[in-house]
């Protein structure tokens, strides 16, 4: 097999957590880690650096892992591609429409470049199954959805990196909500016309938003709901794709915290001719997950595209450039 020589840059929660997927997969040789907190640097056996630069100039590498915060990504993607090299990064792809635009203009000036963004969420195995069955055309068409991703924040959220935003770029929206964004345009296509309402409705000395609520909708007319919270105190993952046949229920999703509830995917199909009592009750099919293998999915289509020149499937950077034009509506066009 042969191996992809990687430097991850950011050693955080995430970082760590791609070594590790790296190693499990077998394809990868990890040269390099970098963190500008070196006491984060963790023990492994590989060169370590602070310097981001210094990291991916020294190196004799295929492939860089950007898991630093949203902030610095555009410079060191661009970095990255300019010297040749495969890039996987982290979402969100930058802090707003400009950080992406940017690298989408380095991308367009390399010959055959290498760029996926890391959107997990398609790969959950209840977002699998959502696909196929849209796919199949066993319930007709999905001509609208609605989304609920919302979390309780954390005993010190307004500290939190991800609540500065000149460093993250957006709150609550763009930390998780945008994985709900992208499920959504993922199965109903792009949305065009958006209206949110964007709030500290808790968190009223943080810069960043906890909450935010938009109707979006797409050009051919599908509409969709979407909340995105960090005050939902329970943890909540529920996305509901109405079909001309038939209705989807994803419920729950496996995450590390596994606060989000056993993931499963439930569906319906319409029979408006169901006997007395029955209507509205159709027989419900559902499948529950006990593991989660989006990363592990996600890592396998990067080592293809650098082995064998696959090209990116999921988050690729006109994804990327699509979803942040829709996060810009939501923060721009409030009610
Ligand atoms: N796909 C997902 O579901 C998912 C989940 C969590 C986080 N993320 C994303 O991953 C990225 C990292 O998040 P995290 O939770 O690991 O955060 P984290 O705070 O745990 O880790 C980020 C690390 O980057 C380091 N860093 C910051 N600037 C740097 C620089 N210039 N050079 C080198 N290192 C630098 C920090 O010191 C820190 O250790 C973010 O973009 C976040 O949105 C994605």
């Amino acid at each position: 097999m042969r191996k992809v020589r990687t430097a991850i840059i950011g050693m955080g929660r995430m970082g760590k957590l791609r070594y590790q997927k790296m190693e499990e997969h077998g394809g990868y040789e990890i040269a390099a880690v970098c963190d500008v907190s070196v006491e984060k640097l963790p023990d492994y056996p590989v060169a370590k650096y602070s310097d981001w630069k210094q990291c991916i100039d020294e190196n004799d590498i295929d492939a860089v892992v950007v898991c630093t915060y949203n902030q610095i990504i555009p410079d060191i993607v661009c970095y990255a591609l300019r010297k040749g090299y495969a890039v996987f990064s982290e979402k969100p792809p930058g802090r707003n429409l400009s950080d992406t635009l940017r690298m989408k203009k380095t991308y367009e000036e390399r010959k055959k470049p290498i760029l996926k963004f890391g959107f997990n969420h398609r790969y959950h195995n209840s977002v699998l199954e959502a696909r196929a069955l849209l796919d199949s055309k066993l319930l007709g068409d999905v001509v609208c959805a609605r989304g609920v991703y919302g979390k309780a924040g954390s005993m010190d959220f307004a500290d939190e990196w991800r609540n500065h935003t000149e460093i993250s770029g957006g709150g609550i929206m763009l930390d998780q909500g945008i994985h709900m964004l992208d499920l959504m345009y993922y199965f109903l296509g792009e949305f065009v016309e958006i209206q949110s309402s964007v709030d500290n409705l808790v968190w009223k000395d943080i810069h960043a938003e906890d909450s935010a609520f938009s109707i979006l909708k797409t050009a051919d007319g599908k509409v969709a709901s979407l909340h995105s919270s960090a005050i939902q105190w329970k943890h909540k993952f529920n996305l509901d794709l109405i079909c001309t046949k038939g209705f989807i229920s994803l419920n729950g999703l496996l995450t590390s915290t596994q606060s989000y509830g056993e993931e499963q995917i439930s569906y319906y199909r319409k029979d408006l001719e169901a006997r007395d009592g029955k209507l509205g009750k159709p027989i419900e099919h559902t499948m529950c997950f006990d593991s989660d293998e989006s990363w592990d999915y996600e890592m396998e289509e990067f080592y293809q595209s650098v082995v064998n020149g696959v090209p990116v499937r999921q988050g690729t950077i006109y994804d990327a450039v699509n979803l942040m034009e829709m996060v810009d509506k939501i923060y721009t066009h409030g009610l």
